[in-house]
């Protein structure tokens, strides 16, 4: 507990954390691959794979990531092209540049050591405070405080906080709280206690208030309000981005080019684009230098939910007749790729998807909106 005024009522406060580590012990999460140890390279990992993505999708990534890294300097050791292959599909891919750059750092300023205290875990790069907090809990057992998204919502009903979660004064009254509650002793169970409470019991919907542990001295539920609390994110519609891609086929190989930053998928492997919507003759002007375009075909287009805008693409799949196999030059990073072997590259999850569908369809051999450029 931390030594400033306290803002919660004492018999309150003090009941919280032994209730959270008891409810952990019987209802708890136990055997999440990333607790069968407390080697915090294995936590740190697991901790920022699950920054934005749900634990059940989380698991066979980190499985493939220990086998293969199975330690932060191997880790920092390995191109980050690699790294990028390996996260492909769990999105958010700031995440897996961080994570080589933060284990860079790891193998060159701390020698390859984990350090234990917040402060020095903040300064890695994509360690913000409460993931710092559970890599100080799990790894080392520092009674540190953590705060995401699932435990603002526990201590946001248990308080009955009043207004937005992100407002400042609420984000600073929720870190004091948080900071008060952590206990001295047990923080281990009392923050995976926590995580597991927010995830199965004080769901954003619909949460099961009856079996909550914490019911008694929850404010919210005692006032009929866990519904309204916390209050509901204003939300503006996303900007939208309009965009063409290519698929450009040649006998079961389709060009992929490497994006460059900066940019969400920056680093990664993706099909030649346009920042414009129906660039269809810009298409046919980039096929034209890999060979004869034999037939265009207008596809479905894609669209994809970035954090702060929508993405909605156009997609013109051009077959070439014959080949030019030429030298580009180092400017532009690209590469011609089995279809059949697009599922282990390094691609954004949606294109990954919309190349596995051509795999399986083979849509461009299909459907009446197929035109013959060189009938
Ligand atoms: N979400 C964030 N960290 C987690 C953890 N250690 N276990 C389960 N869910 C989590």
């Amino acid at each position: 507990m931390s030594e400033s005024v306290s803002v919660l009522d004492p018999a309150r406060r003090d009941d919280f954390a032994p209730t959270v580590i008891t409810w952990h012990q019987h209802r708890g999460r136990h055997d999440l691959p990333w607790q069968r140890s407390r080697d915090p390279y294995r936590i740190w990992l697991s901790e920022i794979m699950l920054q934005q993505t749900q634990v059940a999708t989380v698991i066979p990534y980190f499985e493939r990531f220990v086998t293969q890294f199975p330690s932060v300097t191997e880790l920092a050791a390995a191109p980050l092209e690699r790294v990028l292959e390996l996260w492909s599909g769990l999105g958010y891919y700031s995440r897996a540049r961080n994570l080589h750059a933060a284990a860079c750092l790891i193998a060159s300023r701390f020698q390859g050591v984990f350090p234990s205290e917040v402060s020095a875990l903040e300064t890695l790069p994509g360690v913000g405070r409460s993931t710092a907090g559970a890599i100080a809990a799990f790894g080392f057992g520092v009674s540190a405080p953590i705060l995401d998204a699932n435990v603002k919502r526990v201590l946001a009903r248990w308080v009955a906080l009043d207004g937005p979660l992100e407002a400042s004064a609420n984000q600073t009254k929720l870190w004091e709280i948080a900071s008060e509650l952590v206990p001295r002793a047990g923080v281990q169970a009392y923050t995976q206690g926590l995580m597991d409470l927010g995830a199965l019991v004080c769901r954003a919907r619909d949460p099961d208030c009856p079996i909550c542990p914490l019911n008694r001295g929850c404010a919210a539920y005692a006032q009929g309000l866990t519904a309204q609390i916390p209050a509901a994110k204003s939300t503006r519609p996303k900007a939208r981005r309009r965009a063409t891609l290519l698929v450009l086929h040649h006998h079961g190989s389709i060009l992929l080019r490497r994006r460059v930053g900066p940019g969400v998928w920056e680093g990664l492997w993706s099909l030649p684009q346009w920042d414009a919507p129906d660039a269809r003759d810009e298409a046919i002007a980039c096929a034209r230098h890999y060979g004869k375009p034999d037939t265009i075909l207008r596809w479905r287009s894609l669209e994809h939910e970035f954090t702060h805008y929508r993405l909605e693409a156009d997609i013109y799949a051009i077959d070439l007749a014959g080949r030019i196999h030429e030298e580009r030059g180092a400017k532009v990073a690209e590469l011609w790729i089995d279809l059949a072997q697009a599922q282990g590259a390094a691609l954004p999850a949606p294109i990954k998807r919309l190349l596995i569908g051509l795999y399986r369809a083979s849509p461009m051999h299909r459907g009446d909106a197929q035109v013959h450029l060189n009938p």
